[in-house]
């Protein structure tokens, strides 16, 4: 099939396309999705088929407004408004009991759907023109680094969808943050731009679900589904190297072998003359590095370097988004160096 690719200005064109039953590529702040209507469980059952997903990791629902919750879910309770109210639109995602409306094929099964209302004004366009919930993941094939601008999505999905709009590079760069409101006290399924220090500041106590911060063992499983499968990763295999942006640069240094590549803080960018290097951003800046790391992640796959290193920020705020994506990426295979 031929992807047809629209502009920002598109909006009737592309919300037919969901309407009729079609898949569309959709900017959003976070990262490019993979929409359908999400109450047409036909179309939805396709978007498993594009991706290559395991039918059993349940997809989320994309709103204009908190006021379209109560069609979709129940028991909602009072937090849920009050995290709409600090951070919708915007890049989190609450995990909430479903209504029966929902098909099964978007949950997979289970009694809870994730709900998102996002902020990107050609997506939300898009959504309110629509009229329906817009089921969407990331737009990256099962397993790759999710896309943040139109070109990488259309490297995996080009002729497998109906459309794409092109609405610039993400914002935000690393996807939602997920929040279960279904348990006491509420959990972080996954981190991003909506940070924990921020969702503690609404909620109190947020536990953090395992499956953010290490591997899953043999037995153990992650509340959110997704968060088992082996992510974001590249062809070649990476090390997380976590310490002192400089003591970290100095043993990647040491230790790089001829033809290995590295994921590196932009002030490090000269030290490794020879090597293929990508930028993460400034040290400092970890707002940028959320922005930089699927692409930085994804441009080793048209290179043969056989293994890759990468410096990683600290964990507060964005920063436990951006290591939670290169530590997932590296399958967790993390070197920490002692401070000195
Ligand atoms: O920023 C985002 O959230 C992007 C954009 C397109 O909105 N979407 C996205 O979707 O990242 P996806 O499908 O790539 O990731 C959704 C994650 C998966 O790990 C899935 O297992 C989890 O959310 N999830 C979805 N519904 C859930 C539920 N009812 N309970 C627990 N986890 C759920
Ligand atoms: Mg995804």
């Amino acid at each position: 099939m031929e992807t047809i690719r629209l502009g920002a200005a598109d909006t009737e064109r592309a919300a037919a396309i969901l309407r009729e039953g079609g898949l569309l590529g959709i900017p959003t702040e976070t990262v490019y999705g993979l929409g359908a209507n999400g109450l047409d469980g036909t179309a939805v059952e396709r978007i498993f088929a594009a991706k290559g997903r395991p039918q059993d990791n349940p997809l989320i629902l994309h709103i204009p407004s908190a006021d379209w919750l109560e069609r979709y879910c129940a028991d909602i309770p009072p937090a849920a408004y009050r995290l709409a109210e600090a951070f919708w639109p915007g890049p989190m995602t609450m995990i909430l009991r479903r209504k029966p409306i929902v098909p099964d094929v978007v949950t997979a099964g289970l009694d809870t759907v994730g709900m998102r209302c996002p902020s990107h004004p050609v997506c939300r366009a898009i959504i309110q023109a629509a009229g329906v919930p817009v089921a969407a993941p990331s737009g990256n094939a099962s397993g790759r680094p999710s896309p943040t601008n139109m070109e990488d999505m259309l490297e995996d999905m080009d002729g497998k969808i109906e459309g794409i709009v092109d609405g610039g590079p993400c914002s935000v760069g690393v996807e939602s943050t997920i929040i279960d409101l279904t348990c006491v006290p509420p959990r972080l399924l996954r981190p991003g731009g909506v940070t924990l220090e921020d969702l503690r500041s609404v909620l109190g106590e947020v536990e953090v679900d395992p499956a953010v911060t290490r591997l899953m063992g043999p037995g153990e499983h992650p509340k959110a589904p997704g968060m088992k499968y082996r992510h974001y990763a590249p062809k070649a295999p990476v090390t997380v190297v976590k310490g002192d942006p400089a003591r970290t640069a100095a043993y990647i240094r040491r230790h790089i072998q001829a033809g290995e590549g590295v994921v590196c803080f932009d002030e490090f960018a000269g030290d490794y003359p020879g090597h293929t290097v990508e930028r993460l951003g400034p040290a400092a800046d970890k707002a940028a590095q959320a922005r930089n790391v699927f692409d930085a992640l994804r441009a080793f796959d048209s290179t043969d370097v056989p293994a890759i290193w990468s410096q990683c920020p600290d964990e507060g705020g964005i920063g436990l988004a951006v290591s939670n994506r290169l530590n997932k990426a590296a399958g967790f295979h993390i070197i920490t160096l002692d401070e000195a």
